[in-house]
């Protein structure tokens, strides 16, 4: 007797486990429909247009179901007639062609079961709401919904997340995720995805990307103006991530701006940043694609690299303040000179300026080229009053800080220096020297005129008059007669 109830006992209790056994192997000989870590079905899977339920489980698959053509309301109604969101153990959904408007997360707490979650092909414009915490979905499928916007933490809890498809939205942002980890992600065929948010995304977190080769971003075209926008391909943003990540020892490397050279693709030009280093010469090599340079605050004395170094060549701003250049000189000829936007030198030890050297630059191509030179001590002379002075006045627009070029050997700035008060000492000689001219010319004419009165009497008298009749005779005379 207690035989035979113990055995009913461990019927009653292996029954459940038994039928799920039988479950199991109904499954076993099939997959799970999962490809390339996701669940994705084709039209063909949807349930027959003349079904009453829009969602149903698939026979070939295990634990998944197909939902197709539904609004906000059938949706719900589809997945209650098809058993999913009361107790069915669905791990895989895909939902064909939903016109949602808004997609809240919230609505799936119900699925924990949930690990391959696509919908496509439908129209969805944004994504609210948050993942329960536990979530364990690891492929998220969102491609082809139009989708404008997520709200910012609504990804924040797929902690097994792996794989993140958004290609074919309109996005321009990428959603946030869990911090730590690493996603697999498409935001292929996004055409007003922005460079600058991708950037942000990639110091986020680690990302890899599928379909590299049909995405791209918006770039601005130049540097402050933010409305006119390039189209550059990923794979030049992961490129600059890699370099801002091993920029020089000591700098930093930002992305910058556009470099279009006509013929070539655009470039992310990236800012260099050396300040502060106590280097004694100017960095090299520089990175690729280095437009801006800044090594304020370090103790350099020559700018020779400009004209020697070929990763110099394609920098259009310089930041050198608060160091010991002594000379502008090393520059003449260089790439740079004839294409900068700035070139600031403040506070350093220029002792001239040879002012040629920018001589039908300042000006060119139609843009304002920016020389800050202040808090040089410059050695002064009548030439820095007359020549320098008036030339410093005439750039104001593209020298900024005109009046704070100071002289070395007076107390003064040059801006206000005096040519009359300079230049005396010369002035007195050139005055000297006009003297000279003027009483030579009088003795010129002095002497042409005796020449024409004695020709004169001569004619007339027949006799020459004083000095020339008391002259030696020359032996040229003798010609003559
Ligand atoms: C998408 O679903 C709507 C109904 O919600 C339907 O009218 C439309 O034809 C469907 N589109 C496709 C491509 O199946
Ligand atoms: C849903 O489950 C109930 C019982 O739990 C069953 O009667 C019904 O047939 C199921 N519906 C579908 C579409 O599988
Ligand atoms: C996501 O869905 C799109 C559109 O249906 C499909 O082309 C793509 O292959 C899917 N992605 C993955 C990783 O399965
Ligand atoms: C979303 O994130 C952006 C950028 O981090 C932030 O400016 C914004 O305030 C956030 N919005 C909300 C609702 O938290
Ligand atoms: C989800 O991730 C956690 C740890 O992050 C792991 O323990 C768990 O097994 C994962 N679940 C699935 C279903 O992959
Ligand atoms: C995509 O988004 C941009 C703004 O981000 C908008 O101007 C454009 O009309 C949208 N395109 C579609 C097809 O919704
Ligand atoms: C991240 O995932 C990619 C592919 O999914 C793999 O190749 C790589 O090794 C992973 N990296 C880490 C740190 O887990
Ligand atoms: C992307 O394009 C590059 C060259 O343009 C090619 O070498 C690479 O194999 C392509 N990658 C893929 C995944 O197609
Ligand atoms: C961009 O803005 C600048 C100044 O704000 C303006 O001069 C320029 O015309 C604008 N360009 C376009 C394409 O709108
Ligand atoms: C970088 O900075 C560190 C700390 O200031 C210093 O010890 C190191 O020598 C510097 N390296 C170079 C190449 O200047
Ligand atoms: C350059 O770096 C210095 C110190 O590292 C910092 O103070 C300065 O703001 C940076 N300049 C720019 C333009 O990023
Ligand atoms: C530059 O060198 C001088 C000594 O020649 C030193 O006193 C000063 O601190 C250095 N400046 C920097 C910024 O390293």
């Amino acid at each position: 007797m207690w035989k035979t109830l113990s055995i009913l006992l461990l019927c009653l209790l292996l029954e459940p486990s038994w039928s799920r056994l039988a479950e199991d192997i109904t499954y076993s000989s099939l997959d799970n429909c999962v490809t390339d870590h996701c669940f994705h079905q084709p039209a063909e899977a949807c349930p027959s247009p003349d079904s009453k339920c829009r969602c149903r489980k698939l026979p070939y698959c295990k634990s998944a179901a197909v939902c197709c053509n539904v609004n906000k309301f059938q949706l719900t109604e589809g997945l209650a007639c098809a058993n999913i969101s009361g107790n069915g153990h669905v791990e895989s959904l895909h939902i064909r062609n939903a016109s949602l408007d808004i997609l809240n997360v919230e609505d799936w707490r119900k699925l924990k079961y949930l690990r391959y979650m696509t919908i496509t092909d439908g129209q969805i414009n944004s994504v609210v709401g948050e993942f329960a915490k536990h979530t364990i979905v690891s492929c998220l499928n969102l491609s082809s919904n139009g989708i404008v916007n997520f709200e910012n933490r609504s990804l924040v809890n797929l902690y097994n997340l792996s794989f993140l498809d958004l290609s074919h939205n309109n996005l321009s942002d990428v959603p946030r995720f869990k911090k730590d980890g690493n996603i697999t992600l498409d935001i292929s065929a996004n055409q007003h995805m922005l460079c600058s948010n991708l950037f942000d995304a990639l110091k986020r977190t680690e990302l890899h990307f599928s379909n590299i080769n049909n995405s791209f971003c918006l770039f601005a075209r130049t540097f402050h103006w933010f409305n006119t926008t390039e189209t550059v391909p990923l794979t030049q943003v992961i490129g600059t991530h890699k370099l801002r990540k091993d920029c020089r020892k000591n700098c930093t490397c930002e992305p910058s701006r556009l470099d279009l050279v006509s013929g070539k693709q655009a470039t992310i030009a990236v800012a260099v940043n050396c300040s502060g280093q106590s280097w004694t010469s100017l960095p090299s090599p520089l990175p690729p694609n280095t437009i801006a340079l800044n090594v304020s605050n370090n103790n350099i004395t020559s700018l020779e690299l400009f004209s020697t170094d070929s990763s110099y060549q394609n920098i259009r701003e310089l930041y050198a303040d608060n160091n010991q250049i002594t000379s502008i000189l090393p520059l003449e000829g260089s790439q740079f000179l004839s294409s900068f936007a700035v070139l600031s030198l403040r506070n350093n030890k220029l002792k001239s300026l040879p002012t040629y050297i920018f001589s039908n630059i300042l000006d060119r191509n139609n843009y304002v080229r920016y020389v800050f030179l202040g808090l040089n001590r410059l050695q002064c002379d009548c030439n820095t009053a007359k020549v320098l002075k008036v030339w410093l006045l005439t750039k104001q627009k593209n020298i900024p800080d005109f009046e704070e070029i100071y002289c070395d050997n007076m107390d003064m700035k040059v801006i206000d220096l005096n040519p009359s008060k300079l230049c005396q000492t010369q002035q007195d000689w050139t005055d000297y020297i006009y003297y000279i001219i003027t009483i030579e010319v009088v003795l010129l004419v002095g002497l042409i005129a005796k020449v024409v009165y004695d020709y004169c009497v001569f004619k007339t008298s027949g006799y020459l008059p004083w000095p020339a009749s008391k002259m030696p005779k020359l032996p040229c005379d003798w010609l003559c007669e």
